[in-house]
């Protein structure tokens, strides 16, 4: 009964309104939107940045293989980081740390807040974080089209919307150095950047093995250590039969052979469709843009029309 009554109050209230009860609020409020849409419209805002985009479903075979590619440590020298450590998808797709822990941390299977560096008596590797830069998120990885980095040092010689990053051949990236530009072999954007954590000595590469004087170096390395072609052993070969199993169905091809198939390009351009597959766009602003007024508050709207003014 109680829920009737506040019910047809509430209808009282709407219709006393929308007869002229207040209609300073309501004429804002629509101005408010009028001036609103005509931006969306300018800026051909869809609401969608997916649409027209090539985007792989996280079940495809190729993103599966990518999925355990982006868990497993033995991306690591010393098996102690993986992806994940710094960009769990519980943790946002980050770690919910300021400044990330990758290699040498007290305890590497714990991710987030809570995982130290290890004391190691140096006075640089005090137990505090030693990357510089807080890990971004990795979701959305498909929706880049310009460079990924803090500073896109891999980057689109185009930046061509909707081809994240484009082909291969397309995109620069450091070579020995930062400073140092290269093409990269391996295709869009996540693809080239998953070349680059793992020969990061803090979040991946580790200090030691100083054998391995360079990133194509520490990149072969690993690459040999899951196919086992060139007789790395660090894994058993059991391990390294089921990573072959997986490669073979990520990259239908069951016949290839390890050496063909487990290669730093194909564990990037894996790695890649699995950052490229999970899509985060269903959000207040879309369901205006798609014509919810109601969506977002007066504020925000006020908002919006700032962030999209002088252009
Ligand atoms: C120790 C933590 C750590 C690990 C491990 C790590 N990352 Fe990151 N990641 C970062 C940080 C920090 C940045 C930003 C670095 C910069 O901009 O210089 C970053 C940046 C990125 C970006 C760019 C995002 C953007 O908005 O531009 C992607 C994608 C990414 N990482 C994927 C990966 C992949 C794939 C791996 C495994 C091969 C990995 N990361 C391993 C910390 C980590």
């Amino acid at each position: 009964m109680k829920i009737v009554v506040f019910t047809s109050s509430l209808l009282i209230l709407f219709l006393l309104s929308g007869c002229g009860g207040d209609s300073r609020v309501d004429s804002t409020t629509t101005n408010l939107d009028k001036e609103l849409r005509t931006k969306i419209d300018g800026f051909g805002l869809t609401g969608d940045p997916s649409l027209n985009r090539n985007i792989p479903s996280v079940s495809d075979a190729q993103a599966q293989l990518g999925m355990k590619l982006f868990y497993t440590k033995a991306l690591s020298l010393d098996f102690d980081a993986a992806c994940v450590s710094c960009h769990h998808p519980l943790l946002g797709g980050g770690d919910r740390l300021s400044f990330p822990i990758g290699s040498e941390a007290m305890d590497p299977n714990l991710l987030g807040p809570g995982r130290l560096h290890k004391n190691t008596g140096n006075s640089f590797f005090d137990g505090g974080p030693t990357v510089p830069r807080n890990a971004p998120t990795t979701f959305n990885a498909a929706l880049f089209d310009v460079g990924m980095f803090w500073d896109n040092r891999v980057e689109s010689k185009t930046g061509e919307v909707g081809a994240n990053g484009g082909g291969a051949g397309n995109i620069v990236m450091p070579g020995k150095s930062d400073f140092e530009r290269v093409e990269s072999l391996v295709g869009n954007l996540p693809a080239t950047q998953a070349l680059f954590p793992i020969t990061s000595a803090e979040e991946m590469r580790s200090f030691g093995h100083a054998e391995l004087q360079d990133g194509n170096a520490v990149r072969a390395y690993l690459a040999d250590r899951l196919s086992g072609a060139n007789g790395n052993n660090d894994l058993s070969e059991s391990a390294r039969a089921v990573w072959l199993e997986a490669f073979r169905e990520g990259f239908n091809a069951p016949e290839a052979n390890a050496s063909t198939l487990i290669t730093i390009e194909n564990i990037a351009r894996a790695i890649g469709e699995y950052e490229r597959s999970p899509l985060f766009i269903n959000n207040p602003w879309k369901s205006y843009i798609e014509g919810n007024t109601d969506a977002i508050s007066e504020q925000a709207k006020k908002g919006a029309l700032l962030f999209y003014s002088g252009y």
